[in-house]
């Protein structure tokens, strides 16, 4: 998928070039292709093909409501972790019955909501969350439908903080108390068992780890349908991964053929939460440098200081990922070739986007940080008081702003109005 390419020498989002959005919008700002989202949705359905399954895109990659909408469009549900998840699902004229709702600790006002919103199901994480599950259903008098998510004890192989199907982490119930807490919620009138779920981590580039968590799930299926219970789904979760770097691409065709196998005679439905894969590849973040400090002395680092910091993309801070980042202009012929750090204006030593990138800048010129499109602008925040960039959709040769860039006025409306 090509979404950001050159034209001419000038990188363009689609047939939109990166300056024009630059000079209407600022920087630093967030681009996103709508026709990439869709081009991965639709990939994803393809390889899923002949299979009876749902794709519930992960809201947490990117929760802005234009993109929820897009994929509300495209027929998606929706995997949150919050009421406020929920309720931008809701914003953006989601389905409600099409919203799975994972994560470890759902507050009683959280399971209210989505109890009264009528949300497809619960992926129940631990034994008192079930219970506390119950107790708000039979107080509502509503029944809750719920699948477990089983924590199934498979490396991910991934950056250790975003593994999450290993036994050390606090994710999911083990496998080996599941069947007693299925158990449990088939007695109970306020639950309707429904599934079983699965999340092992993200950015997995390969379906091998997640195949053998859909092993053990299809063994505790089997178990339980001898006890007399019997699932209607499996959710996989999310974590297929995409090519930032040098990784390989995550085989999603393969992945689909090999599901199908497995589920080929039984009558489970299929779940997948995707995040990364439906928008990773279709988001860049839109920087200007502000600065250039050349090293002093041989041995020295030579740093470009940018208009965007940690606060805006954590990725490389918090995870050591890596982005591409590359000039969106030709370099004009007093630029300054080297090496250079990649660094934000954030009073922190870990404030970089990228190391050691062979480029050819100067003051002035606009960057564009690739594969910026999940977990950027989802994870942004305040810190050193800075406001959050602006957000824009490029849809084929237009654009609009789907978020504008807050102000300090934003920043201290919470601080200086009575409560
Ligand atoms: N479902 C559940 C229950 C999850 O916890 C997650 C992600 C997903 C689905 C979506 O996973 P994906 O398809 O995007 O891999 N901030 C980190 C990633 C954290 C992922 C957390 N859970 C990063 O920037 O790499």
């Amino acid at each position: 998928m090509t979404t950001f390419t050159r034209r001419n020498g000038m990188l363009h989002a689609d047939e939109v070039a990166l300056p024009d959005i630059a000079s209407a919008v600022g920087t630093p700002c967030y681009v996103y292709s709508r026709r990439h989202f869709e081009a991965q949705y639709q990939r994803l359905r393809a390889a899923l093909n002949g299979l009876d399954a749902e794709i519930c895109y992960a809201v947490k990659a990117n929760s802005n409501l234009a993109v929820l909408r897009v994929f509300a469009a495209l027929g998606a549900g929706f995997d949150i972790v919050s009421g406020g998840e929920l309720q931008r699902v809701i914003s953006a004229g989601g389905d409600p019955a099409r919203v799975v709702f994972s994560g470890v600790g759902k507050s009683a006002e959280e399971i209210d909501f989505a109890l009264k919103m009528g949300i497809a199901r619960f992926n129940v994480e631990s034994a008192p969350e079930l219970e506390r599950i119950a107790a708000r259903a039979q107080l509502l008098s509503r029944r809750a439908a719920i699948a477990i998510r089983v924590n199934p004890d498979v490396d991910a192989r991934t950056h250790p903080y975003i593994s999450t199907g290993l036994k050390s982490n606090k994710f999911g119930v083990p496998l080996d108390q599941a069947q007693a807490l299925y158990r449990r919620a088939a007695d109970s009138q306020w639950l309707e068992v429904h599934g079983v779920a699965c999340h092992i981590g993200s950015q997995i580039t390969s379906p091998a780890p997640l195949l053998q968590a859909f092993d053990s799930l299809l063994t505790l299926c089997d178990d339980l349908a001898a006890q007399g219970i019997e699932l209607q789904h499996i959710d996989m979760g999310g974590g297929l991964g995409v090519h930032y770097h040098d990784e390989p691409e995550f085989d999603a065709d393969a992945y689909g053929r090999s599901l199908a196998t497995r589920l080929d005679g039984r009558r489970l439905r299929l779940a997948l939460e995707p995040g990364r894969f439906l928008v990773a590849n279709g988001g860049a973040l839109l920087t200007r440098i502000e600065y250039l400090k050349p090293a002093a002395a041989a041995g020295g680092h030579s740093f470009a200081v940018v208009d965007a910091g940690m606060n805006d993309l954590i990725r490389p801070a918090l995870y050591q990922a890596w982005h591409d980042v590359q000039p969106v202009a030709p370099p004009a012929p007093d630029a300054h070739s080297g090496r250079w750090q990649i660094v934000g204006p954030v009073c922190e030593s870990a404030d970089f986007l990228a190391h050691d990138r062979e480029l050819s800048i100067a003051p002035g010129d606009l960057l564009a940080v690739l594969g910026a499109g999940a977990y950027g602008m989802a994870q942004s925040s305040n810190y050193n008081s800075r406001s959050r960039p602006a957000e824009v959709l490029v849809e084929g040769s237009r654009f609009h702003v789907i978020r504008r860039r807050e102000t300090i006025l934003d920043q201290l409306r919470l601080e200086l109005e009575e409560a």
